[in-house]
């Protein structure tokens, strides 16, 4: 069957409100929100319930077409976006947008795959509760895109990762089966976990379509701090004395602290210049210590020390606002200050992240004379986003086979050292052919034994993740 005929049936079973063909009204949807790469749908399917997903992957999957899952088009690696042969349709879940349930008592909630994050966050927060995960673009990303990418983010030193954070999962399966893991079992021995396996698949083996997710207490107060540090050791050091007490933790070097202030016309919250900066942040729940008091005495303590060369805590929460828009602006601000940049989002354990920052940064300089070397991050979770930068081209970055190089050689230290080429932000398009060519044995074996047995058409997401 072509796909014009899978479209025509599924109009007829669906309607035109869940089958869209208006180019026009698809081609928002074409192209990722960084605008790296554009593919190619002749249709937009827009389900509203499992059923119609259901009933779209088993037309797909008779039929041999591929299905493209998006939610809110934030991938940073053409995770979402289609292949440009046309071939495949792209299944838009924002339209499954319902949050089905939300446990106070229990601290959970099921939430549709195209909730969108912020949305989320203040369903919760309505009920004095939150859901602890945020991260830059929690004004587009949906559950289902958070938990196929098993999204990280900012407060995952406390909470962890979506994996963490999520208790089960409700998915339509490559052949358009149903799997419903959205009881709540504590205990369920049936075998491995097909939720597991479907966190961080980036749509490879079936479509998520809602999720029962944890929820904390909504913080009583919070208390955000920024300090200048000499080094990414001493801020190691800090963050070792501070990790079971603070819930987020993110080092940033000066040149960065530089370009958010020239690019966003913000001020440092310190008057000093230092080489690094953290920013930290507690918060705390009714009847514990008082996040500023913790703070200021951590840090009046690692001052004596000499751990810490200079601080400020926000004083109330407008700047506590400031120093996180500094943080969550860094990527923009960089971008529009220095020039484009080969970027790597890399983890690799966290004691070793000292010695990585120095060798990466001497060995890429020293292999690419006029490169420079930057890089910021989530210091508690090992993971930094590396920029790579031609100094005397910054208008226009690398041309594109010097930047596939530099980024080969990025990860090839990244293995060195023990760490992950994708630490949060996924696989997708972009680093597909290096997880092969540094993936090893056993996982690829896993990637493409699961591939093959759940979706042996290859209808889910081709050309992602698995290589
Ligand atoms: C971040 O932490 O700001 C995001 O993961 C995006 C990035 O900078 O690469
Ligand atoms: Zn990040």
């Amino acid at each position: 069957m072509s796909v014009d005929t899978v479209i025509e049936t599924l109009r007829g079973q669906l309607g035109d409100k869940v089958v869209v063909t208006d180019a026009d009204a698809i081609a928002p949807w074409l192209t990722d929100w960084r605008g790296r790469w554009t593919g190619a749908s002749k249709a937009l399917l827009q389900p509203s319930t499992t059923q119609e997903v259901a009933t779209i992957v088993k037309a797909c999957n008779e039929a041999g077409v591929p299905l493209v899952a998006q939610g809110g088009n934030s991938s940073m690696v053409g995770g979402a976006t289609p292949n440009p042969d046309g071939g495949s349709l792209l299944l838009s879940m924002r339209s499954m947008n319902n949050v089905r349930m939300l446990d106070a008592e229990a601290g959970t909630v099921v939430a549709e795959a195209g909730v969108i994050l912020a949305n989320l966050h203040d369903t919760a927060l309505k009920r004095g509760l939150r859901f602890p995960l945020t991260l830059g673009a929690k004004g587009s990303a949906t559950v289902g895109g958070l938990v196929s990418t098993n999204a990280g983010g900012t407060q995952v030193l406390r909470f962890g990762t979506m994996r963490g954070l999520t208790l089960g999962l409700e998915a339509v399966l490559p052949d358009g089966t149903i799997h419903d893991g959205l009881g709540g079992l504590k205990k369920d021995n049936r075998g491995p976990s097909l939720d597991q396996l479907l966190i961080g698949a980036e749509g490879t083996l079936g479509v998520v379509t809602a999720a029962l997710l944890k929820l904390a207490p909504a913080p009583v107060a919070r208390s955000t701090a920024f300090a200048g540090v000499k080094s990414p050791a001493a801020a190691l050091r800090l963050l070792r004395r501070m990790t079971d007490l603070v819930e987020g933790f993110e080092l940033l070097p000066h040149d960065s602290l530089e370009a958010a202030q020239r690019h966003m016309d913000v001020s440092s919250p310190l008057a000093s210049k230092h080489d690094w900066y953290v920013l930290v942040e507690a918060t705390q729940a009714k009847g514990q210590e008082d996040a500023r008091a913790l703070l200021e005495r951590l840090l009046a303590y690692a001052m004596e020390d000499g751990l810490v060369e200079d601080a400020a805590i926000a004083s109330n929460e407008a700047q506590s606002e400031a120093m996180w828009r500094i943080r969550d602006g860094l990527s923009d601000s960089e971008k529009q200050v220095y020039g484009l940049a080969t970027q790597h989002d890399i983890s690799v354990p966290v004691d070793a992240i000292p010695e990585f920052l120095k060798r990466v940064k001497s060995e890429i300089e020293r292999e690419w004379p006029g490169s420079w070397v930057s890089g910021y991050g989530h210091l508690g979770d090992g993971n930094i986003h590396l920029h790579v930068r031609a100094m005397d081209r910054a208008c226009e970055g690398w041309q594109e086979s010097e930047g596939k190089e530099i980024g080969r050689r990025v990860h090839d230290l990244v293995t060195e050292a023990g760490g992950s080429i994708s630490a949060e932000h996924g696989i997708g398009q972009m680093k597909r052919d290096e997880l092969a060519r540094l993936g090893e044995p056993a996982r690829l074996t896993m990637l493409r034994a699961l591939k093959a047995a759940l979706d042996p058409k290859r209808i889910m997401n081709p050309g992602k993740l698995i290589p």
